[in-house]
Parts: C-alpha cells; sequence; structure tokens
C-alpha cells in the first residue's frame, strides 16, 4: 500500500535538491505531484520522473517571491485535482556575509523568496485545506534556524522566520485538522550547500570541500545529508503517521546539534 494514493501534493522549490527529491518520493508512494518553481527547465525534469512512477505531475513555472504567480499555480491545482492535500514550501535560497556589507537588496531578495514565498504558500494551502477538514504542510527551514555561524545573518533570519510561521499556522489550522511542521535540515549535499561551502570556506581559510568536511566531522554520523534523507522526513510528516505531530521544527541534522 502506497502511503499517498491518489493524494495531491504541491512542492515548492522541485526543480532540483531536496525538492525534487521530496516530489520524486512521494510519487513513489503515489501521490499526484504539483512542482512549483522558476527553474522550468529542471522543474519539466522532475515532473517527467515522477510521471514514470506512473503517477499524474505537473510542473508549473512559479516563481514564490510573486504572489500572483503562486495564486495562478495554486488555482491551477485546485482546478485539476480538486484538492490539495499536502503542500511542501520548500523554495530557498542561501545569501550571507559580514553584516555592514549586507546588500538591501540581497536582504530583500532573500526575505521574499525564503520568508514572503513560504508565508504566501502557506497562506494559499489553507483555506483548501480547511475546506477538507484535513491537510499537511511542511515548510523548509534549517539548522541555521537552530544554530548559527558566523556571516549567516540573512539565512538565518528567514529560516528562524520559517519556524515562526509554522508554529503559529500550526495553532490557526489545528482546529481544522491542518497539522503544520517544518523540517530543519542540516548541510545536506545539494548545489545549494556546495554554493555555500564556496563561499564560506574562504572565510575560515578552507576550501569549500574543506568546509563540507569539518561540517560532516560535526555531526554525530559524521556524514552530511543525502537530499532523499531529508525527503524521507518530510513524507513522514505528511503522513498519517504524523497525524498527532504539529508545530514542530524537527531537526534531520545527523547529530549535528549535540556538538
Ligand atoms: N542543502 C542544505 O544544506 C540545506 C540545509 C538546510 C535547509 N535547506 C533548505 O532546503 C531547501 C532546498 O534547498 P536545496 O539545498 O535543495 O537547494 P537547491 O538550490 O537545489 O533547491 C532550491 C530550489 O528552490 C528553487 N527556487 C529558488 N528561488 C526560487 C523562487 N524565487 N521561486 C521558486 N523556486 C525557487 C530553485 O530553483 C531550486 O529548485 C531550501 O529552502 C534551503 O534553504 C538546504
Amino acid at each position: 500500500m502506497r502511503r499517498f494514493e491518489g493524494q495531491v501534493v504541491v512542492i515548492t522549490g522541485s526543480a532540483t535538491g531536496i525538492g525534487e527529491a521530496t516530489a520524486l518520493r512521494f510519487a513513489a508512494e503515489g501521490a499526484r505531484v504539483a512542482c512549483l518553481d522558476v527553474n522550468e527547465a529542471e522543474n519539466d525534469a522532475t515532473a517527467a520522473a515522477a510521471r514514470t512512477e506512473g503517477v499524474e505531475a505537473m510542473a508549473l513555472a512559479c516563481d514564490v517571491r510573486s504572489r500572483s504567480d503562486q495564486r495562478a499555480a495554486f488555482d491551477e491545482v485546485t482546478a485539476a485535482w480538486g484538492r490539495i492535500d499536502v503542500l511542501v514550501a520548500g523554495a530557498g535560497i542561501y545569501a550571507g556575509g559580514p553584516l555592514p556589507e549586507i546588500p538591501p537588496d540581497r536582504w530583500d531578495d532573500i526575505v521574499a523568496v525564503n520568508l514572503t514565498g513560504v508565508l504566501v504558500s502557506n497562506g494559499l494551502a489553507a483555506p483548501v485545506m480547511i475546506a477538507q477538514g484535513r491537510g499537511s504542510i511542511v515548510n523548509v527551514s534549517s539548522m541555521a534556524a537552530k544554530t548559527s555561524w558566523p556571516y549567516s545573518a540573512e539565512y538565518s533570519a528567514t529560516k528562524s522566520g520559517v519556524i515562526g510561521i509554522t508554529r503559529s499556522a500550526a495553532m490557526e489550522l489545528g482546529p481544522h485538522g491542518v497539522t503544520v511542521n517544518a523540517v530543519c535540515a542540516g548541510n545536506t549535499l545539494t548545489a545549494m550547500v556546495r554554493k555555500v561551502a564556496a563561499e564560506i570556506g574562504p572565510t575560515v581559510g578552507m576550501t569549500g570541500d574543506e568546509w563540507l568536511e569539518m561540517r560532516a566531522g560535526d555531526t554525530a554520523l559524521n556524514r552530511l545529508a543525502q537530499p532523499e534523507e531529508i525527503a524521507g522526513v518530510v513524507t513522514f510528516l505528511a503522513s498519517d503517521d504524523a497525524r498527532y505531530l504539529t508545530g514542530q521544527a524537527i531537526e534531520v541534522d545527523g547529530g549535528l546539534i549535540l556538538s
């Protein structure tokens, strides 16, 4: 029995990395997946790969910074499939640097993607799930919200804000049978983390690869995560096994928090 047979799952940031792995995991478990991303070529490829699991999948061009883009995409999903059982708000970007050098437009952009994007998608899923009397929202936060490192104020601030949205939404939607949780991913081997490593490594006298090796050594498991390992927790949070779990920011960090 596939856990999400016939369910409708909307995923933002589905073109690559954690979002892509999540879309494919839901598809493998029987869900119809709506993939929302700005990277149209990679997003089309995600949807095509999802279809090979024998489910319907749509790739929708959507910049989460744009409320009208998101509204149009959600409208398309409900028009086609009539419901939304799961929302995974995963679209995100990284920015970091010394505090005095944070350009205002870079701050505005990371807030628009990581924070406003999540707020808007939660707000669009909410009325659909309230009307259904059930649903699950999983927002993708980061261990940057639970721990931190220098030169990461922008990213840490937005990912902390995602936890704030998650907690409040859990209280607002709980009475309607809707759970809302966040995953705080540790360093996960995606294009994003390699870019982060290449930027941060040199600020502490390391190459990007050396920085990633150091981060791996900071975990109890002594390695970084694979995107599929984050996707596994996302699907658990959206599953019936997690019906009584809400308002939590789950650390999927290989034991990073212990050090
Ligand atoms: N990789 C890590 O170590 C790590 C750790 C903690 C949290 N995260 C979070 O996980 C999520 C996925 O990151 P990833 O590591 O898979 O990186 P990634 O760059 O592979 O994935 C990010 C996805 O978001 C999409 N995206 C970016 N801006 C967008 C926009 N304006 N509108 C729509 N889509 C947009 C990208 O096209 C891409 O598909 C992000 O929210 C990230 O902050 C990643």
